[in-house]
């Protein structure tokens, strides 16, 4: 086997790339898969809302990124999924590989090893296209964009295809745009279908499976160390990543996960 590499990534803060992480790689174990995520936000949203406290781990992604240590040190188990886990110190990690040859294939590098091991591998990025994320891209082989359904959330998209076009020329030819994750949809207002119709047209990226509703459970889920699947089985966003990690995975549908995340009654 060799893993699928998804960088989940775009600048604009809050939009829910970490809890699609959390999500689509909970949803991805369900189906059977080996799933390693990558923490490569200093904020270390991922590996908290995993349960982990980083600090006080043997090695965390900082040391893999600028002391070299194997990824698997960093690696922890969790019932979910795999997670490598960040904390505060990767801030650091911007500065320090600023100044070194190679800086966008730490993580490429780090992970060559374990793509044997794993058949998905998703990468949190941080909100910015700093060296974080540019290593990120530069390790994946698709990139998976959350958008919120909000007015003007195609703004920041421009600029992360721009760099996408970047890497493509400088260090990752083979990345390839997957398509992105509609987030927070409200389906009570006909402008959050609105804004998923805009990006689809506007930059020719597909829609993944379905909008994923908003639901106050997801803000609670990781004060459980769980995700979405765990902690609120029945709404309608915890189907919606089943169904999004289905369609990557191209996998069926179950008809009754695509009612439920549809909002229907089953
Ligand atoms: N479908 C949803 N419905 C309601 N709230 C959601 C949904 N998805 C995510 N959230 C909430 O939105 C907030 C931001 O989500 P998240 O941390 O995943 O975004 P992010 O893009 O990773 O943020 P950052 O840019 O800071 O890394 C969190 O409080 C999260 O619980
Ligand atoms: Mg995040």
């Amino acid at each position: 086997m060799t893993a699928t590499v998804y960088a989940v990534a775009n600048q604009k803060g809050g939009v829910a790339k970490t809890t699609t992480v959390v999500s689509l790689a909970a949803a991805l174990t369900e189906l059977g898969f080996a799933v390693l995520a990558i923490d490569m936000d200093p904020q270390s949203a991922l590996t908290f809302s995993l349960g982990y406290d980083a600090g006080q781990m043997q090695a965390s992604m900082h040391d893999v990124l600028v002391r070299s240590e194997p990824l698997e040190r960093a690696v922890h188990q969790h019932a979910e999924t795999d997670v490598a886990v960040a904390n505060a110190d990767l801030a650091g990690a911007e500065v320090t590989l600023a100044a070194r040859a190679g800086r966008e294939f730490r993580l490429r590098g780090a992970l060559e090893p374990l793509r044997a091991t794993y058949d998905v591998v998703l990468i949190d990025c941080p909100p910015s296209l700093g060296v974080l994320t540019l290593n990120g891209l530069t390790a994946a082989d698709r990139l998976l964009v959350p958008v919120q359904c909000e007015t003007l959330a195609h703004r920041g998209v421009a600029q992360l295809l721009e760099t996408v076009a970047d890497v493509r020329q400088l260090t990752n030819p083979d990345l390839r745009i997957a398509g992105f994750v509609a987030t927070m949809y409200d389906s009570r207002t006909r402008h959050a279908a609105a804004v998923i119709d805009d990006v689809a047209q506007r930059y020719s990226m597909p829609l993944i499976g379905v909008p994923v509703r908003s639901s106050v459970r997801f803000a609670e889920a990781p004060h459980a160390g769980r995700s979405i699947l765990r902690y609120a089985d029945r709404v309608p966003g915890a189907a919606a990543y089943r169904v999004i990690a289905a369609e990557l995975a191209c996998v069926p549908v179950d008809a009754q996960v695509r009612t439920r995340a549809e909002g229907r009654r089953t």
